[in-house]
């Protein structure tokens, strides 16, 4: 990795590259509620393991829907409570299909691919259900805690619209409870996974929380929520499903483990260095924030920070 250090020419260089492009892509409306957003929103961020905070364009005024993020986090709380136990019920390779595709699930016995995709995140919502009794609330204390934030929240308005156009995702889970692989009442697990998805964060607020895992899983307060080695897996399946049926092109653009969302958001790692959020509501075809993707390959081609 270089020793490239000064954030603020970096992040005025990454703006340069993508400004023009601020706009592209097409503002997710399968969730109706998510497309009110103004498509021309842009934002990034990058917080340091050594407390430092850079942005640039609209990073800490405006709060978008972390969606698909929220799943890194779950993954964690799981993993640091019942260790190794959820990959039994999720695998994790790539699937190459959409991020809510169904026709996998029935012919691999009701077990997901990867608890990046829908389906496996239902399976660790689920989970976390078990572990804690109140999955969106274990999820918002750790997610206030490392922001710093105590006042994040779910969009209950998002949440709702969700519910009622989300007969997919409820396919998914029903599928998976008829092969024996869901351990709460299906709408439970749909109401805690909605909200879940629909908590909002600032670009700032993101970056700071990703820190966790460019600590190598050790808390904002100095405590340690993973192993090391557990921080190290849950980045590797970022990099190889994070991004869906993208993950491969993501690979090759930016070279480090991301997690996106319909919001329009992006979280990458830079291990052992920094937290990296990128924001723009237009999607590309794969559900990927195009103006995120754009950035973020800006971000590692004049860092030269990436895994590679
Ligand atoms: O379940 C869904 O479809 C959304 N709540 C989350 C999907 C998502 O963010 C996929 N991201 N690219």
């Amino acid at each position: 990795m270089s020793d490239y250090h000064d954030y603020g020419e970096v992040l005025d260089a990454v703006m340069e590259r993508v400004r023009s492009h601020i706009g592209e892509g097409r503002v997710a409306d399968y969730i109706p509620e998510l497309a009110r957003v103004d498509p021309d929103e842009f934002g990034f961020s990058v917080a340091t393991v050594d407390g430092d905070l850079y942005s640039v364009g609209d990073h800490s005024g405006t709060r978008f829907s972390m969606q698909s993020i929220t799943k890194v986090f779950t993954l964690a709380l799981v993993m640091s409570r019942s260790g190794d136990s959820v990959w039994k019920r999720v695998h994790r390779e790539p699937s190459g299909t959409s991020f809510n595709s169904l026709y996998q699930l029935e012919f691999e016995s009701g077990v997901p691919r990867n608890p990046m995709i829908n389906p496996g995140a239902l399976i660790v919502t689920d989970q976390l259900l078990t572990d804690t009794g109140d999955a969106v609330g274990a999820l918002g204390e750790l997610l206030c805690a490392e922001t710093g934030d105590p006042d994040l929240h779910a969009d209950n308005l998002v949440a709702r619209s969700e519910d009622e156009h989300g007969d997919r995702n409820r396919a998914l889970a029903y599928l998976m409870s008829s092969f024996g692989n869901m351990h709460n009442p299906v709408p439970d697990v749909l109401d805690h996974y909605f909200r879940q998805c629909a908590i909002t964060v600032s670009c700032e607020e993101l970056a700071r929380a990703g820190l966790l895992l460019a600590r190598h899983g050790r808390r904002a307060d100095g405590s340690q929520l993973l192993s090391r080695s557990d921080a190290r897996r849950i980045m590797a399946v970022m990099l190889t499903c994070g991004t869906y049926d993208a993950a491969g092109e993501f690979a090759y653009r930016v070279g480090l483990p991301c997690k996106s969302g319909v919001g329009g958001g992006i979280l990458a790692i830079v291990p052992g260095r920094c937290s990296v959020a990128a924001w723009g509501p237009g999607l590309d075809s794969k559900g990927n924030s195009a103006t995120a993707a754009l950035a973020l390959e800006a971000f590692t081609d004049i860092t030269n920070c990436s895994v590679f």
